[in-house]
């Protein structure tokens, strides 16, 4: 079936196309009804059906005859450490995790934060709380203490599974430190904490409260699978929102493993025994749906990599892992490329490695700015797929299909709608905007399964953020347009949130943190074009008028602050001190025409400025830092 026909098909009735697609699953309890709406206005796929992701991922291989292909590839450069996982290994490993989590009292429902860097451990942690229908909060490990306490009295778990460090290019990332100030600064009390100690650097565990993961393990008896409702939250995952408070995503069970299975082929192509490595971090969307659980359900091999594109140790790491591996399908963002092209402009170091086996390169996360995706194709010579997805949605909703036959790509352009996505433009009154016009870019509900039916005990929240702006829609957050042969074109986003290396982070939040710092008095942060990371923050700040230190002094201590606050993965690099910032009369923050000065781009005064020259002093800040 190509392209096209998979689409008309899912359009003449969407009900059947997946509960088609659900039949490749394992079925405890087959569903009747394949979707019923959700208090929240969202939907739940396969109500009344049972089923145990972690079996359709791990065990059930093992039942086929799998379990000795290779399932998991650990690949540390940062460690100098390599390991191969096969199906059963990892059905073996995290049955004896999820038996010790049960010794500790973990059942069905209850939630577990996992703090923890890019080992294997990581991995058997979110499947064993699969495995007991314990609902799983991973927390990227480059956020702050103060970012995982929030975290952690949102969720409420019983258990934080947690390793003693990460390691980044030259330092050491002491989680367990992080850890203990995190929940000494949350409301909520957990019962235990988990703590998987890498060789290297050993911490102290609290007596009562720590235990020892390995130990554990060893002592602990295997359990099976439970049969969970469909319905049943996989995990809660958290994500910027436009403020200070994150967004606690709900991804149930059912739908986002027959949407998962579905798209290992239909958009990858990956099918049984080939490798796939998605280039992420298990703390994002992309790590949860193609580090773990999509490649594992369709019986693929997955790569986890605990390195970078560059420096551990050169440019060439991404052709030795995919030679070392026979890598045929490889997923990362923009920037990581963009990191290879600054240190390597000519690929002189792909010339060391056969990278015959090697398919295909999608890449997400972040606008793909044609240049890059032009460089990538001509040195690998492979085909080079930008798409769209979000937290929310859980998977690609606009992509290129290399199981439906592959249609032309277009760069600038993150492809077609997948099937299950109803994807439209409208105004600000909700009417759909013709091919080429811009405007927000919204879905039409149902969503497609493996979307989120909620967001975490806030279905008010939910509705307010994602519905209300246009009824019958979801509203994505982005703005763009399609062309005339309807390919889609995310342009940017229409509220605070920026994309910096891939990373999603919010710069009211980023602008909340600045405002703590002792000496400020006023700030504002805005998103500006950086050649690597895509955008990053750029404060600008107004000191109390008694403050006597330097700009210097001053970008230390709002630095240092969003660090504390937020974490190093917020990148906050810049900070301009101001005498004022540009507002309107009515007092407005004039935050785009900010961001405007900073990239080049050509601006109007306006009208309801109070004070023009400020926007001088500004750009001439700018100026200065060769902007
Ligand atoms: N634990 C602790 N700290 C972390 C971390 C983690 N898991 N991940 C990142 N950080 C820190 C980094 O060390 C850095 O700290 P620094 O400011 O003290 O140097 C900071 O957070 C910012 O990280 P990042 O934005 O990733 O910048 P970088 O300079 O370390 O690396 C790239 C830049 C482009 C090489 C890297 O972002 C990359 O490989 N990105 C592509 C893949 C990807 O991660 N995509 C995510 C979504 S698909
Ligand atoms: P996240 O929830 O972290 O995956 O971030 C989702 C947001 O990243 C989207 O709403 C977009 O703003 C942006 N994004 C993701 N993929 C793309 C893409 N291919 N092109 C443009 N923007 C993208």
């Amino acid at each position: 079936m190509n392209y096209e026909q998979s689409f008309k098909l899912w359009q003449s009735d969407g009900e059947a196309f997946w509960s088609d697609a659900a039949k490749a699953l394992q079925w405890d309890k087959p569903f009747k009804t394949a979707w019923q709406q959700a208090p929240s206005g969202g939907g739940h796929w396969f109500p009344d059906g049972e089923l145990n992701l972690c079996y359709n991922a791990v065990d059930r291989h093992v039942d086929e005859g799998r379990g000795e292909q290779i399932a998991l590839i650990y690949d540390s450069p940062v460690s100098n450490t390599k390991a191969q996982y096969s199906f059963a290994d990892v059905q073996s490993e995290v049955a004896k995790l999820a038996g010790a989590m049960q010794s500790m009292g973990i059942v069905q429902g209850d939630r577990v934060v996992i703090y923890m860097p890019m080992i294997p451990q990581a991995s058997f942690a979110m499947l064993a709380c699969a495995r007991l229908g314990a609902i799983h909060s991973v927390v990227f490990g480059g956020f702050s203490s103060l970012e995982l306490a929030k975290r952690i009295d949102d969720a409420q778990p019983k258990l934080v599974m947690s390793a003693s460090h990460g390691i980044e290019p030259g330092r050491l990332v002491e989680y367990k430190p992080l850890l203990d100030e995190a929940l000494a600064q949350a409301a909520h009390q957990v019962d235990n904490c988990l703590i998987w100690q890498r060789p290297g650097c050993e911490l102290t565990l609290q007596a009562g409260r720590d235990r020892d993961w390995a130990s554990a393990v060893e002592v602990s008896a295997p359990v099976g699978c439970v049969s969970l409702p469909s319905t049943h939250p996989l995990y809660i995952l958290y994500t910027s929102g436009t403020t200070g408070i994150s967004k606690g995503v709900v991804r149930d069970t059912g739908g986002y493993a027959t949407a998962l299975h579905w798209s290992m082929e239909a958009i990858y192509g990956a099918r049984q025994g080939d490798v796939f490595w998605a280039a992420s971090d298990i703390g994002w969307v992309v790590g949860h749906s193609y580090i773990v659980y999509g490649p594992l359900l369709a019986g693929c091999t997955t790569v986890m990599y605990e390195g970078k594109p560059v420096g551990t140790p050169d440019a060439g790491a991404f052709w030795r892992v995919i030679e070392e591996y026979r890598v045929k399908v490889l997923f990362t963002a923009p920037t990581a490329f963009r990191a290879i092209k600054k240190e390597d402009p000519r690929a002189e170091l792909l010339e060391q490695y056969n990278l015959s086996h090697f398919e295909a390169l999608f890449l997400a996360g972040e606008r793909g700015d044609p240049d890059t995706l032009r460089w990538a194709n001509k040195i690998l010579d492979r085909v080079v797929i930008d798409h769209w997805w979000q937290t929310e949605l859980g998977w690609p909703a606009v992509a290129n299909f290399r199981g439906l036959g592959l249609l032309p790509v277009e760069y600038g352009s993150a492809g077609k709608p997948v099937p299950g996505f109803d994807v439209v433009i409208l105004d600000e009154q909700h009417n759909e905007l013709p091919l080429g016009e811009g405007g927000d870019i919204a879905i039409r509900l149902p969503l497609a399964p493996g979307s989120f039916p909620t967001l975490w005990n806030n279905d008010e929240g939910f509705r307010k953020s994602y519905l209300d702006a246009h009824p019958g829609f979801y509203n994505t957050g982005d703005y763009g347009h399609f062309d005339q042969h309807g390919n889609l074109y995310v342009m940017s986003r229409t509220d605070d949130i920026i994309n910096v290396a891939g990373h999603r982070l919010s710069t009211g939040a980023i602008e909340e943190a600045v405002g703590e710092a002792d000496d400020v008095a006023e700030c504002a942060v805005i998103g500006v074009a950086d050649p690597l990371k895509g955008t990053v923050p750029i404060a600008l700040v107004v000191a109390y008028s008694e403050f006597k230190g330097s700009e210097q002094d001053l970008s230390a201590a709002v630095i240092k602050m969003v660090r504390e606050k937020i974490g190093a993965v917020a990148s906050l690099k810049t900070v301009i001190q101001v005498s004022r910032l540009p507002k309107t009369r009515s007092g407005k923050i004039l935050r785009a025409t900010m961001r405007k000065i900073a990239d080049g781009e050509s601006y109007t005064v306006p009208g309801t400025i109070d004070d023009p020259a400020i926007l001088d002093e500004i750009a001439a800040s700018f100026k200065r830092l060769g902007r």
